[in-house]
């Protein structure tokens, strides 16, 4: 039997794992060459992890309280993903801050969604921000992760209008739409195409 030639990836989550989703449906429907080598959730409880399992996916619970610290933590997740060969990491609904053992481990290759045009509206409630903000468009971003929170370089993003009459359900599920449709793509691409960081910017190579 020959080894899968397909790079391999993971997938971090802490929750009901939607994007997750999305990433399985790709891989599924051959839009996104890889392998999701395992999928790793810090809550044994996250409803993610039934999705990874129904599509036969290696799943693996570290839970935080288990470790003495944030970088012993860090180092665990980073030693569990190098020993499977994973060249890109994806946080997926991941809701810890990475630190410097993962990052340095995988530099420029971990990788986040967001639920809001980055640099508007970084952290937690994202949609309700962009809503109670006024804003009239709102959006997902995917993006590097870097030690400062919602603020690594943009890889891909999507705009959706924010509506009179829009509550923070209705505009979130406007987003998610979005996000379960750039996420795979940003993905695919940046392992298939070369690229490269110019300042903070993520530029393809035209001729990959
Ligand atoms: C998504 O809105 C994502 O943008 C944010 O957390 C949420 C995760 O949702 N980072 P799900 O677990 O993928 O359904």
């Amino acid at each position: 039997m020959t080894a899968d030639p397909r790079p391999r990836i993971a997938v971090l989550i802490s929750g009901r794992g939607t994007n997750l989703q999305s990433i399985i449906d790709a891989v599924a429907a051959g839009r996104l060459a890889a392998t999701i080598a395992v999928v790793v959730s810090n809550r044994g409880d996250a409803a993610g992890l039934d999705r990874a399992r129904a599509a036969g996916i290696d799943t693996l619970v570290l839970n935080p309280r288990e470790y003495a610290d944030r970088d012993t933590y860090d180092r665990a997740i980073a030693h569990e993903l190098t020993v499977r060969g994973v060249r890109l990491v994806c946080l997926a609904g991941f809701m810890r801050l990475v630190g410097r053992p993962l990052l340095d481990a995988f530099p420029n290759r971990v990788l986040n969604i967001h639920p809001s045009l980055l640099p508007s509206f970084r952290g937690l409630d994202a949609q309700r921000q962009a809503l109670e903000h006024g804003a009239r468009v709102s959006g997902a971003t995917v993006h590097l992760v870097t030690s400062d929170l919602d603020d690594g370089p943009i890889v891909a993003q999507a705009a959706v209008p924010v509506l009179d009459d829009d509550t923070v359900e209705t505009l979130a599920a406007r987003i998610l739409v979005e996000e379960h449709r750039i996420y795979p793509e940003a993905i695919a691409r940046l392992l298939e195409r070369r690229w490269s960081l110019q300042g903070r910017r993520v530029v393809f190579d035209a001729f990959t």
